[in-house]
């Protein structure tokens, strides 16, 4: 099965899903780009699992890669390891028409963009995401940028990729918790959009339908960031359950995953939703029930004041409101622009 899905924003790309995509990807990249040069970036997992089989490909499509490879983890999402990689694409001579290649997750794709957003003022980039997170939600769409020590995804760029080529066959070297942890944002595109595919996920992941529920929620997102490329208005709705989960992950000092902190950030935000009368129908104890069947957790070990301080420094506050996104019922949430003056008693009602 192939699924090809165009996104027109401001740059307009193509999101291939195919299994095997991985040992063509030179072919690919040979039709948009006529550079001999390419820059793969990866960390030190995938790079071990991938990176010979994608520079092989590259190689036969007269690609002549370089190799950034860089530690694994949150930690290396900063502006140092930015810094390292933008000088190495410079000691590489990388040039504007050099095509750099995000062969990983959801660090990787970020950090790759925005270095292909500000190396030269601008080079293309290609997205091959290689966890299910990276499938599904942060290799669409053009979200580039590092971590500051104040918090999460605080310094980047909207840089949009020239082509994304997913293929769910690399799934399979994922950990049940690395699986897990995009389970988080499907059953997210559920809760915003979709009561059909949340439905569908309510016993567990379907495994027979992995590549059709990848199609799907990158299909939402196509829609979204047609709409709302720059994050002025409905985009925004896919931030549910990330205000509250950007905090937990800090406070965690990134001991849970992104995924396991969405899950908690959507889980309070429901509860407090619920029980603050502002859902139509109930939605809470479906979601959690949900979640803890992809083994995700559900309840936060931070308490209101904690998460209350680093929510305040979120990039989602404007003036002395935090835009929160809340579920009206399962498969349909809305922007909630929360002043932050009660935003304390919101996370009380969550908890
Ligand atoms: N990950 C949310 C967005 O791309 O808008």
């Amino acid at each position: 099965m192939s699924r090809t899905i165009t996104v027109s924003a401001s740059g307009r790309y193509d999101i291939l899903i195919q299994s095997g995509c991985l040992d063509f990807c030179g072919t690919r990249m040979r039709t948009l780009f006529s550079a001999s040069r390419t820059a793969v970036i990866a960390d030190s997992r995938v790079a071990a699992l991938y990176l010979d089989r994608v520079c092989a490909s590259l190689r036969n499509a007269d690609f002549d890669p370089v190799c950034f490879v860089f530690p694994e983890g949150e930690g290396s999402k900063t502006l140092e390891t930015w810094a390292t990689l933008q000088s190495f694409l410079a000691k590489n001579r990388l040039t504007r028409s050099d095509p750099l290649v995000a062969l990983g997750g959801g660090v990787t794709g970020d950090l790759t963009g925005f270095a292909g957003a500000t190396y030269l003022r601008g080079v293309p980039f290609v997205q091959i995401p290689t966890s299910l997170l990276a499938m599904v939600d942060s290799s669409v769409g053009g979200k580039t940028g590092v971590d500051l020590p104040e918090g999460k995804n605080l310094t980047g760029a909207f840089w949009q990729p020239s082509l994304v080529l997913i293929d769910p066959d690399v799934l399979r070297t994922l950990s049940a918790d690395q699986f897990s942890d995009g389970s988080a944002e499907v059953i997210k595109y559920g809760m915003i959009f979709d009561r059909n595919l949340f439905d569908r996920l309510q016993n567990g992941f379907p495994q027979d339908a992995v590549e059709e529920i990848i199609g799907t929620c990158v299909d939402w997102k196509r829609q979204v960031v047609e709409e709302d490329e720059f994050d002025n208005a409905r985009r925004q709705l896919l931030n549910y359950g990330h205000t509250v989960g950007h905090a937990v992950e800090l406070l965690s000092n990134f001991s849970l995953s992104h995924g396991q902190s969405v899950a908690i950030g959507m889980s309070v935000v429901a509860t407090a939703a619920d029980r603050l009368c502002l859902s139509e129908s109930p939605c809470a104890d479906l979601l959690r029930q949900t979640l803890s069947a992809h083994s995700l957790p559900t309840v936060c070990p931070y308490d209101a004041a904690s998460l209350l301080q680093v929510m305040l420094r979120d990039k989602k506050v404007r003036g002395n409101h935090i835009q929160l996104v809340i579920p009206s019922a399962i498969g349909a949430c809305r922007l909630y622009p929360t002043p932050v003056d009660t935003l304390l008693t919101f996370l009380e009602a969550g908890l």
